[in-house]
């Protein structure tokens, strides 16, 4: 032991890269245990180099580190290919640093056409890689796992009836054969990558943590992402909570010693659906600006808002946060007054936790709480002391409404840039 959990606690890009960037420097392992590369994660290297990760875990900057893809993430394996070879020209080594589980599912290019086909981008502002239909496919049990796309026979014959079945209602043959061809093509270059990858990633994570190992369970996009705690059908097709992670990765949820929740101190989401503190015009602007909010993984504008409490709070209940790590405190600086939404009013009740209902979310009215914000500088501020004090309140009104102490505020991008708060629970970490 321990396994730590890395969990986002809104709609995704709540900072999670960063926050496992700082833990992991110490880890033994860090596995994703969900999503696909949809996911975007940043990180600001000690020479202030950017790397965006999408498939790969973001231990693998650091060379001692070992790095598992779950059974519960979806892999594309064109990309994770490409996203390997522009890691390994950045200077990454690879060689026995990454394992894949053989039961991930394999997103294929009739996984992209078929989103394509169903218009689900923009219906629902997804990212277009495919990763609803996989995770529908391996529902339906008509998947095609790692372990099957190694078994040249086994995946001709999957393909085939897949690419026939589903493609059928819009494709016609001819091309339907060319994305078989397509398929097999590939195939012939990427399976070589695959196999020395494939591991027993259950196994080896449970040996880690018999030895007391340290492990960090890796998730993307957020709770509200969800695809049953989230605002469905506006979600992913994977459940980014926390008490996922041991299924993703294969080990039992007593596994699992401490779940670390990320937030950012205001709100953002990328694609459609409820977003109730949503804020439009100059504010979100500057706040976007400021704030680099741009999709890591295909550069969209994200929706910006201010920081809805109530939503935090029942993040903090779904996915038993232990601690919390608040970031892009930073960002707000100028925003005067700071505004965060404490409840609800809907048809004249007050609600203090956040609705599932879409009707109440998209309709309800917001209270707010207003704070007098500041102007400084934090960058060089390592210390909760240092803080200004409307800073602080705004952190202590987190931690009162939540329940959940904080251990860490980010107060810029590089992993130096942090705030400690509970030093105790960070020392196996840090
Ligand atoms: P999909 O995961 O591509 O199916 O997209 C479903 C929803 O999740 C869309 O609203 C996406 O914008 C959102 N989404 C997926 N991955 C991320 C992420 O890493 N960060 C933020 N939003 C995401």
């Amino acid at each position: 032991m321990p396994a730590l959990v890395v969990v986002g606690l809104q709609w995704g890009d709540e900072g999670k890269g960063r926050i496992i960037h700082t833990f992991s420097r110490h880890a033994d392992a860090v596995a994703r245990y969900q999503g696909g590369n949809n996911a975007g994660h940043t990180l600001v290297l000690g020479n202030n180099e950017i790397l965006a990760l999408h498939l790969v875990p973001s231990g693998i900057v650091y060379p001692k580190v070992r790095c598992y893809i779950g059974n519960g993430v979806v892999v594309d394996p064109k990309a994770l290919y490409e996203e390997v070879e522009t890691l390994k020209k950045r200077g990454i080594k690879f060689t026995g640093r990454l394992g894949i589980s053989p039961l991930c599912h394999v997103i294929l290019p009739y996984h992209l056409q078929f989103e394509k086909y169903l218009g689900e981008g923009s219906r629902l502002g997804t990212t277009q890689r495919g990763i609803g239909p996989a995770y529908a496919d391996k529902i339906a049990r008509d998947g095609v796992r790692l372990m099957d796309y190694l078994d040249r026979d086994l995946l001709r014959e999957k393909v085939i009836r897949n690419t026939r079945t589903k493609l059928s209602a819009f494709a016609r043959p001819a091309e339907i054969r060319a994305v078989e061809n397509q398929i097999f093509q590939e195939h012939k270059r990427l399976a070589p990558f695959l196999k020395p990858l494939v591991s027993d990633v259950s196994l080896e994570l449970f040996t880690m943590l018999a030895k007391g190992k340290r492990v960090v369970l890796e998730s993307a996009q957020g709770t509200f992402l969800d695809v049953d705690f989230g605002t469905y059908p506006y979600v992913t097709s994977s459940n980014p909570i926390a008490s996922f992670a041991p299924c993703g990765v294969g080990l039992g949820p007593k596994s699992v010693d401490a779940v670390l929740g990320v937030a950012k101190l205001f709100t953002t989401r990328v694609g459609e659906g409820p977003f109730p503190s949503e804020i439009k015009g100059p504010l979100a602007n500057r706040i976007r600006e400021s704030g680099l909010e741009y999709g890591a993984t295909t550069g969209r504008p994200r929706r910006i808002g201010y920081l809805d409490l109530p939503l935090l709070k029942k993040a903090c209940r779904i996915n038993g946060v232990d601690r919390l790590a608040l970031t892009k405190l930073d960002t707000l600086a100028g925003v005067r007054p700071l505004r965060v939404c404490i409840g609800y009013k809907w048809r004249g009740r007050i609600l203090r936790e956040m609705p599932d209902d879409p009707r109440l979310l998209n309709g309800a009215q917001l209270i707010y709480k207003e704070f007098s914000g500041f102007s400084a500088d934090l960058g060089g501020i390592t210390r909760y002391a240092g803080l200004p004090a409307s800073a602080k309140k705004l952190i202590d009104e987190v931690m009162e409404f939540t329940g959940v102490p904080a251990a860490i505020v980010s107060v810029g991008r590089s992993t130096k840039n942090q705030v400690i708060l509970d030093p105790k629970f960070l020392k196996e970490w840090l």
